[in-house]
């Protein structure tokens, strides 16, 4: 009943501030009530907290001291920082987060529990501060194997290369963990390109360097990719036959040509010996 009075709900606030930019909203999001008549709403880039008048944000701005997410930075490479920041330490930091990642997102309800989940949050760092880029969030704990439950670019800085970064880093985090995973589903149209974007890319390159037979299983187990994303990924690419009951991958050297050329820019790669992190317990 939620989903559906979510979906049936029309788009309330339609632009926000936040840092230098002003950003058209895309979706509706459950704020307050007490925002419902707001068509603009100003954020702090640092502490996410929001208003509804510019003057009431130039004050906060003075007097907030947060120049970067609140939370441990777990990786640092040239200008981009990740920060690690637990949903049950900073609650209100993460709620804001939910509030502002549902304007971009559809398909998701944001009504959990913000304490039992992690929050991955990307940021461009400079003389400034550190400002927010994107973030995944992901459960402390998944019955799924989800290594991934919402990502987000926001829109000023989509289509750079962002979000598979997040994607591959929510698979660092996976090769950490020993485990493999996957995002929740259902995904958006966007969240499926740049997943399917990665996961093609990924596989690709093993296959184009690796000699010999592999299988799903050994593929699953360097990327942290789970089996049936892989199987499907390859499916996709025409590499997969069915023998004997079994599915096998077919790398023809060409054919790995052909879709590494059709794959396009790798884009920004996560530097796995930068992330100093160890899994939650
Ligand atoms: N049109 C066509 N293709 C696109 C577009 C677009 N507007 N945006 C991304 N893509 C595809 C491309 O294939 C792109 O790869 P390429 O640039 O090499 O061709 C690939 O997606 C990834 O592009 P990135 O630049 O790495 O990704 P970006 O930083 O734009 O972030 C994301 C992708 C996170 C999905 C972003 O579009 C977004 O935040 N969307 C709104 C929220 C959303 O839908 N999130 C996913 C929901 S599902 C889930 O959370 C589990
Ligand atoms: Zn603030």
């Amino acid at each position: 009943l939620r989903e559906h009075e979510e979906f049936t709900k029309v788009k309330n606030i339609s632009t926000i501030e936040l840092g230098k930019y002003e950003i058209e909203t895309w979706y509706f999001s459950p704020f307050p009530p007490e925002y419902k008549d707001c068509v603009k709403l100003f954020f702090c880039e640092f502490c996410l907290n929001f208003m509804k008048r510019k003057e009431q944000l130039q004050r906060h701005m003075r007097k907030c001291d947060l120049k970067h997410p609140p939370g441990d930075e777990i990786y640092r490479s040239g200008t981009l920082s990740m920060f690690e920041v637990d949903g049950k330490k900073n609650k209100v930091y993460a709620q804001n987060l939910c509030y502002l990642a549902k304007l971009f997102l559809d398909h998701k309800t944001l009504y959990y529990d913000v304490d039992l989940f992690l929050f991955y949050v990307l940021c461009e760092c400079d003389d400034r501060g550190c400002h927010m880029v994107g973030y995944f969030s992901k459960e402390k704990h998944s019955e799924e194997a989800y290594n991934l439950a919402c990502i987000l670019t926001l829109p000023s800085y989509q289509r750079k290369g962002y979000g598979k970064f997040l994607i591959a880093f929510s698979y660092e985090l996976s090769k950490k963990e020993g485990k493999v995973g996957t995002p929740e589903r259902p995904l958006s149209d966007l969240g499926l390109l740049s997943y399917r974007g990665y996961w093609t890319r990924v596989l690709l390159e093993i296959l184009k360097k690796h000699k010999g037979n592999i299988s799903i299983k050994e593929l699953s187990d360097v990327t942290a990719i789970k089996a049936e994303d892989i199987l499907s990924t390859l499916q996709s690419l025409e590499l997969i036959q069915y023998r004997k009951g079994q599915h096998v991958i077919c790398a023809d050297p060409k054919v790995l040509d052909r879709h590494l050329k059709a794959a396009g820019r790798g884009g920004l790669d996560v530097d796995a010996s930068k992330l100093i992190w160890t899994p939650y317990k």
